[in-house]
This record gives structure tokens, C-alpha cells and sequence, in this order.
């Protein structure tokens, strides 16, 4: 009663105060605690961006040491989780596995749920329940490699590889991907440096669909494995982290570059999606895309260059001077040059996600540990709707239904 207008899609609810990222979507500008993506994505790495979006500051020397030791320590899964994995069809898709796979983690650390302990679990000032928090942090972050790993080398019928020690988180998860056995393997560094880069500008976007998602569930302060696994549920969509999977099938589908007007008709017919292209904050350019199309050449230089490139960029000019385009303020977001990348680079085209969510999660985290800090405690996400059924209506039993 009182609501009148529903705000489908949230276009213009704020359900919440945060200091960690800030976009203008007009201007195309992407902070990390008032960082620019671009000094981060050029100078930092994932792990201290990850410290940085989860704990408000970039760490000293000794804060990085120990944060990095604590995520690769806890990268080591029990081995109950190798009969979990291999529970699942040869043909599983990956997202499917990754998403079961954090809601299964949960059930190893009932100290996270507060249901268990019958008890609110977090509370700002409380060293106790932050180590609590801390230790999940680093779980989640530390796991997300080694359980993407899994669900990568169970589908090819491989052993699983345990995280190695020595190497960097991004080197670590290379390495438990595609290590053989061979003796002295090491990630090639251009290609680890690439990923990480790509780890750092996908680790946060402030509200997304998937962050919603995890914050809505953790509003119920259930754990936060069950959360992310929801964010890992709302991320598999081609709307959000499926488009980068998308994008690569549209660009096989269009084939050739002489293609691309007839697919841009269709486009404008309604009849296609042009993936990789949108954003529902950015009115420009996504800052991120710019970083990615720069990365790519690094790739390209040891993996050659992906066949599909130059039907992309035929795309992506047609795309940029059309009215159709350029009155909707429609322009490549993250998803339209990554995949790219992760063809290059050999990852399959379903894993695509699941390199979107190892890194995703940190930002997933930073938002969760803010609002279970947050002055006030935590209110429950119960939004309201606007009801358009019918009026009150009597039970008929089913023989005198018409
Ligand atoms: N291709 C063709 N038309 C489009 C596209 C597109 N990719 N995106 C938006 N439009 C049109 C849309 O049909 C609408 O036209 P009209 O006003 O005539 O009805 C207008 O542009 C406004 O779009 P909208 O759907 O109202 O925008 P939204 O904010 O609700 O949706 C979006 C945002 C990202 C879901 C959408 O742009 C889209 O579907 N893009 C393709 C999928 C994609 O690349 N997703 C990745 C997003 S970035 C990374 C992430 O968050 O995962």
C-alpha cells in the first residue's frame, strides 16, 4: 500500500552506503578506494588490489607478505573434495561445478555460520570474531583457484594438482590448470602477468548483479560460502559474467569480418544480441575494455594472434559509428576483448566465467565484510512489490471447476 511505481531492475535504488568503488558512468572513470583502475592495473597486482578493495588501504610490505601467505596457504583443499568433484558427468559445465563446489566448502567451516553458533558471528572491534572473518577471507580467495582448477582438469579426466608453493597466486593457479608433471614448470611469465592484470580489473564493480546477489543472500547472515555461491549462481548469466563466453560464439557465429554489417542489421532488427556491448552504468566506454585491448596484444605476441581478432575489430568500428550505437550510448564493456584473450591463451570456452569469478570473489568479499561491519548491524534485503493479481478468490473443489 503506498507503492506505486516498481523500479524494475533497480535503475534507481541505492540499498546501501559503501566507500569501496566508485564509477561515473558518464565519464568512463572505475576507482578502487579512489584509485584509478589504470594506475592499479599498470603498477599493482590482484592480491594487493585484493587487500586494498577488502581492508580500505594498500597494505605495507608486511601486511602484503602475510595476506599473500594466509590466501596461498589456505589454497589447499581437503581431499573429500576430489570424490565431490568427480561425482559430477564428464561434461559438466564448469560454472555448474564451481558454484556446488563453494556451497559444499560450507559445510566444511560451520564456525562461519552464524545459525550454527547461535550467534551474531561478526562485530567490528571484536578481535575474535574479525580473525573469524579474516580466515574466511582468505579461504574463499585462496580456494577459488584451486576449486576452478579442479573443475577445469576433472572434465579432462586428469589428476589434481596440489597449490605448489613459491609461486604468485595468479603463477599458482597456472600452475595447478595446466601442470603435467613435467619437472620444473613454470607459468610462462607474460601470460601469468596478463592474467593477473585481468584478475585485478574484473576483482570489483561495485553493485553488479552478482554482488546484489551475494549481499542480498549474506542480509540473511547466513555464511559466506553459501553467499558467493549464489553470486557464482547469478554471475553464470549471459547478462553478466556469461558474456565474455558469449561474445567469442557470436564472433564464430559472424565468422568473417565482410559479415559483420549484415549481423550489425540484425542487431538493430532485434533478432541479436551484440555482446561485449552495454553496460547498465556506463554511458562510454567501460575503462576496463581499454585495458583488456592493451593486454591482448601482449598475449597475442607469445600465443599469436586469435583468428577471430580481426573479425572483432571490424565489429567493434562498425558498431562505434552507428546511429543505432551511438544514440543508446552502447559501447564495449570488459567482456567484448577478454575472451579473446582466454582463447589465446587455451582456456575452454565454458571455463570462460569461472575466470571470472576467482577473481571476482574478492570484491564479493570486500562488500561482505562491510556490510557485516557496518554501523547499526545488518538489515535484512526484503525489497517490496507491487501486487497486479487477482482479488480474493474461494477454494473450489476440483470436480466443480469448470
Ligand atoms: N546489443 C543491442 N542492443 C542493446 C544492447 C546490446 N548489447 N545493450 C542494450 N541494448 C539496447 C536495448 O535493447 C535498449 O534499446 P531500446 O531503448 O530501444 O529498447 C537500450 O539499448 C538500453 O538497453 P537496456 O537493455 O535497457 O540496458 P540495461 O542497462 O538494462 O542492460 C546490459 C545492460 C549489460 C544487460 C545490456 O547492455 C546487454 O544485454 N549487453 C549485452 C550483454 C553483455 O555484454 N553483458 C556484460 C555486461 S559488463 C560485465 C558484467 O557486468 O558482467
Amino acid at each position: 500500500k503506498g507503492l506505486r511505481v516498481a523500479d524494475k531492475g533497480f535503475l534507481n535504488t541505492a540499498v546501501i552506503q559503501s566507500r569501496i568503488t566508485y564509477i561515473d558512468g558518464e565519464a568512463g572513470v572505475l576507482r578502487y578506494r579512489g584509485y584509478p583502475i589504470e594506475q592499479l592495473a599498470g603498477r599493482s597486482s590482484h592480491l594487493e588490489c585484493a587487500y586494498l578493495l577488502i581492508y580500505g588501504s594498500l597494505p605495507t610490505r608486511s601486511q602484503h607478505n602475510h595476506f599473500e601467505s594466509e590466501v596461498l596457504r589456505h589454497g589447499v583443499m581437503h581431499s573429500d573434495a576430489q570424490t565431490f568433484f568427480r561425482s559430477f558427468r564428464y561434461d559438466a559445465h564448469p560454472m555448474s561445478m564451481l558454484t556446488s563446489a563453494f556451497a559444499m566448502l560450507g559445510s566444511y567451516y560451520p564456525e562461519a555460520n552464524p545459525s550454527l553458533q547461535g550467534q551474531r558471528l561478526y562485530t567490528e572491534g571484536d578481535r575474535t570474531s574479525l580473525e573469524n572473518m579474516d580466515r574466511q577471507i582468505y579461504r574463499i580467495i585462496g580456494k577459488a583457484t584451486t576449486l576452478a582448477a579442479m573443475a577445469y582438469r576433472v572434465r579432462q579426466g586428469r589428476d589434481f594438482v596440489t597449490p605448489p608453493t613459491g609461486l604468485s597466486y595468479t603463477g599458482s593457479f597456472l600452475y595447478q590448470m595446466d601442470h603435467l608433471g613435467e619437472e620444473n614448470y613454470a607459468p610462462n611469465p607474460v601470460l601469468e602477468k596478463a592474467l593477473d592484470v585481468l584478475f585485478l580489473i574484473h576483482a570489483d564493480h561495485e553493485l553488479n548483479a552478482s554482488c546484489t546477489t551475494v549481499l542480498q543472500t549474506a542480509s540473511s547472515l547466513v555464511d559466506p560460502y553459501s553467499a558467493v555461491a549464489a553470486g557464482c549462481a547469478s554471475l553464470y548469466g549471459p547478462l553478466h559474467g556469461g558474456a565474455n563466453e558469449a561474445v567469442i560464439r557470436m564472433l564464430i557465429s559472424i565468422g568473417k569480418p565482410e559479415n559483420v554489417p549484415a549481423f550489425i542489421e540484425a542487431v538493430k532488427r532485434r533478432e541479436k544480441t551484440l555482446s561485449g556491448f552495454g553496460h547498465r552504468v556506463y554511458k562510454t566506454s567501460d575503462p576496463r575494455s581499454f585495458i583488456v585491448r592493451k593486454t591482448a596484444d601482449a598475449v597475442f605476441a607469445v600465443t599469436g594472434k586469435d583468428e577471430l581478432l580481426e573479425t572483432a575489430m571490424a565489429l567493434h568500428d562498425a558498431a562505434m559509428k552507428d546511429e543505432y550505437f551511438i544514440k543508446r550510448k552502447l559501447a564495449p564493456n570488459v567482456d567484448f576483448w577478454s575472451g579473446l584473450i582466454y582463447r589465446a591463451m587455451g582456456f575452454p570456452l565454458d571455463f570462460f566465467p569461472v575466470l571470472f569469478v576467482v577473481p571476482r570473489v574478492v570484491g564479493w568479499l570486500a562488500h561482505w565484510r562491510q556490510m557485516m561491519l557496518q554501523e547499526g548491524g545488518v538489515k535484512i534485503w526484503r525489497p517490496r512489490q507491487i501486487y497486479t493479481g487477482s482479488g480474493k478468490r474461494d477454494y473450489m473443489p476440483v470436480d466443480e471447476r469448470g
